[in-house]
């Protein structure tokens, strides 16, 4: 089992425990709180949260509840972006986390206003934790304007209006950093807030972020041609029949891998330059093994 399986195994139980627990203590109509419930538990690998605590980690920044509250946020935000992304409206599909997607358990109008709750929660956890107001602020700032508009909801946006035209491969690689790419970024952002890095560490520790993020997406991509449903928890060979742009599409599976190859390895250069500033990146080497390279 590797360091990051054991260090991700120790603490994701406890993270999962309570984000469900003050789930559970929300005063709120029965049904909604069911259907917030219902899609954190539902599982997901994550990734984003664990990338806290990475950072932390290795920046010897305590995991405390403090530090579970804003990773809790940052999932918050991510399990309702995949429930509003699987309304019939934008991708609509039925299986997410291996399980049936909010819209179908809860229905429409439900599955709007959970994720619309999960989203207004978010912001909520961040501003009730044992932090710094100053860096409350840099965090709750930061998280709406990469979730907002300019990040998250504008990369959906522009995932969905991609679906009338072809785009160029610097328009689809801005799609998935925004759409993708901006959440991974504030997992980077936050862990590097919380743990005080240096300036040139939280320099070295976005640009990681920023190509993980890419990879993350293309990847993503990859998975919907080669993948099974039973490994992703979701429905594959989707993109296509949506007419959306990936990097399988424009350019064919095989130069899909070869550009995360590329993406993956510009993440290891940001690894190096971290090495240099005395970080300790072993868990940074194993993440980037969440992509396989090859089919
Ligand atoms: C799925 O994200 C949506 C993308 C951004 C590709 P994840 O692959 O992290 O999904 P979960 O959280 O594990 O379900
Ligand atoms: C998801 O992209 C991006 C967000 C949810 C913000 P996809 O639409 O490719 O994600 P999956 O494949 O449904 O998980
Ligand atoms: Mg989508
Ligand atoms: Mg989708
Ligand atoms: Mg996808």
């Amino acid at each position: 089992m590797s360091n990051l399986t054991k260090f991700s195994d120790n603490v994701l139980p406890e993270f999962n425990q309570i984000m469900l627990n003050q789930l559970q203590s929300l005063d709120t109509e029965k049904k909604l709180k069911e259907s917030m419930t219902y899609s954190v538990e539902a599982g997901g690998k994550r990734i984003r949260p664990l990338i806290i605590f990475v950072i932390c980690q290795m920046l010897n920044r305590k995991l405390d509840k403090s530090v579970y509250s804003v990773a809790g946020a940052l999932e918050l935000i991510h399990t309702y972006s995949l429930i509003h992304d699987d309304l019939p409206a934008m991708d609509d599909d039925n299986l997410r986390r291996g399980k049936p997607t909010n819209h179908i358990i809860f229905g429409e109008s439900m599955a709007i206003l959970a994720g619309d709750a999960l989203n207004t929660l978010a912001f909520e956890w961040i501003s009730n934790a044992e932090l710094p107001d100053s860096q409350k602020v840099l965090l709750m700032g930061q998280l709406a304007r990469l979730a907002g508009p300019e990040g998250m909801v504008g990369g959906q946006v522009a995932d969905i209006e991609g679906e009338q035209k072809e785009l160029s491969l610097a328009q689809l690689k801005q799609v998935h950093k925004r759409k993708t790419g901006d959440l991974i970024e504030f997992s980077m952002y936050a862990g590097s807030i919380l743990g005080k890095a240096t300036d040139q560490q939280h320099v070295a520790l976005m640009a990681y972020g920023r190509h993980f993020g890419l990879a993350f997406q293309i990847y993503d991509d990859i998975m919907d041609v080669v993948g099974t449903s039973e490994e992703m928890g979701k429905a594959v060979h989707k993109d296509n029949q949506e007419n959306k742009n990936t990097y399988p599409g424009l350019m064919g599976i095989d130069q899909a891998y070869r550009m995360l190859e590329e993406v993956t390895n510009q993440a290891k250069d940001a690894i190096q330059t971290l090495k240099q500033t005395g970080l300790e990146t072993e868990y940074l080497e194993e993440l980037l093994h969440y992509f396989k390279l090859k089919n």
